[in-house]
């Protein structure tokens, strides 16, 4: 909504990628999409049924005690998410409690990644029609769903900044995870070698062009890190990397409660950052065999600098001018070790 209380306009467009680009996807080794759009000018390629529910995501209305997490994907969402939720629910932990699943935070952006329109036996659809007998499943159930939930929020979204709401900053406190571009492109061509909504069935070579032709999903990296990064001064923006999580993920989590306003003694941090290690995180996901979020292999290997162990000399070397090209203008410096 604008101030005027009148949803906004969306200030981009949402255009079909021509036939030719398909091809070419296609030849690379993306096999999952019949469609896509892309936004236009920002050049966000996105699943096809993002076109009809651009306009709920950019007017969604953020609470004033909703906390959002928005990150480019494979940066250490599913981490950074488990800890947050595990901050705001220290009482669970304390008494030993472990939910499975991922209905602790909300991912909004499922309602265009797996639309579930068709899918009548979603657990979430049949509860969102018990709800809302006369509500329209194809305006997006996890967003309606959110919209009607009592209470602080927690929501994620792969989303960037300029697609969102613009009152989000100036409404609720927001998270950005960066992670480098390297380990950001190996983890998602691992990705895409399991994942049901984005497959990939190439070479990596071939992916990492993708990637830097800015066409892999969610892309351009580059807008996405930099949206954030120019506005990491804002009073209701927390930037991160997933490198100083990793080398240091007390240090980080006391920044982190610093700017949620949370007081933890280094006991309770520490109870924080097990919960949501790497090992705990993928056993706890291994038992939840059955669960229907579950996707082998998600927990791959969580380090940073896998990316030596992908490419060739000459990618290497192609990537290095890729970042060097693209950090012309800003300040943001990435750890690759
Ligand atoms: S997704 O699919 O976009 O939501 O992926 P995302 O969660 O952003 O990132 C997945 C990568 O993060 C690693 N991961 C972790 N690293 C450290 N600690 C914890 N707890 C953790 N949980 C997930 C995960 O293994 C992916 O990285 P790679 O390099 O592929 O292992």
């Amino acid at each position: 909504m604008s101030s005027s209380g009148n949803p906004r306009p969306l200030p981009f467009t949402v255009d079909r990628v021509p036939d030719k680009e398909l091809s070419r996807l296609r030849s690379w080794g993306f096999s999952g999409h019949a469609e896509i759009v892309r936004t236009n000018p920002s050049r966000v390629s996105l699943p096809p049924a993002y076109s009809h529910l651009a306009h709920a995501y950019y007017n969604f209305e953020f609470r004033p005690d909703d906390l959002v997490l928005v990150t480019y994907p494979r940066s250490g969402t599913t981490w950074t998410s488990e800890l947050l939720w595990a901050m705001r629910n220290l009482g669970l932990l304390e008494r030993g409690e472990e939910i499975t699943g991922g209905d602790r935070t909300t991912f909004i952006d499922m309602d265009f990644l797996m639309p579930s329109c068709a899918d009548d036996d979603n657990p979430k659809v049949k509860e969102f029609l018990t709800l809302f007998p006369e509500g329209r499943v194809e305006d997006g159930v996890v967003l309606q769903m959110a919209k009607s939930h009592k209470g602080p929020r927690i929501m994620k979204t792969h989303l960037q900044i300029d697609l969102l709401n613009p009152d989000l900053l100036d409404t609720c406190k927001t998270v950005y995870v960066a992670r480098n571009p390297k380990d950001v492109c190996v983890s998602l061509f691992h990705h895409g070698k399991i994942s049901k909504m984005d497959p990939f069935e190439g070479e990596f070579p071939d992916f990492a062009e993708a990637f830097m032709a800015d066409q892999v999903m969610y892309g351009p990296y580059w807008d996405h890190i930099k949206q954030a990064w120019k506005l990491k001064h804002h009073a209701n923006l927390h930037f991160m990397f997933y490198e100083d999580m990793k080398r240091d993920i007390i240090g980080e989590l006391t920044k982190l409660a610093r700017f949620l306003q949370l007081d933890f003694t280094d006991e309770q941090l520490k109870t924080i950052s097990d919960h949501a290690s790497f090992g705990r995180m993928k056993s706890r996901h291994e038992r939840d065999a059955s669960g229907r979020n579950h996707t082998p292999g998600f927990f791959r290997k969580g380090q940073t600098g896998d990316w030596a162990n992908a490419a060739s000399g000459e990618l290497t070397a192609a990537m290095d001018r890729w970042i060097a090209d693209n950090s012309q203008g800003t300040d943001i410096v990435f750890k690759y070790k």
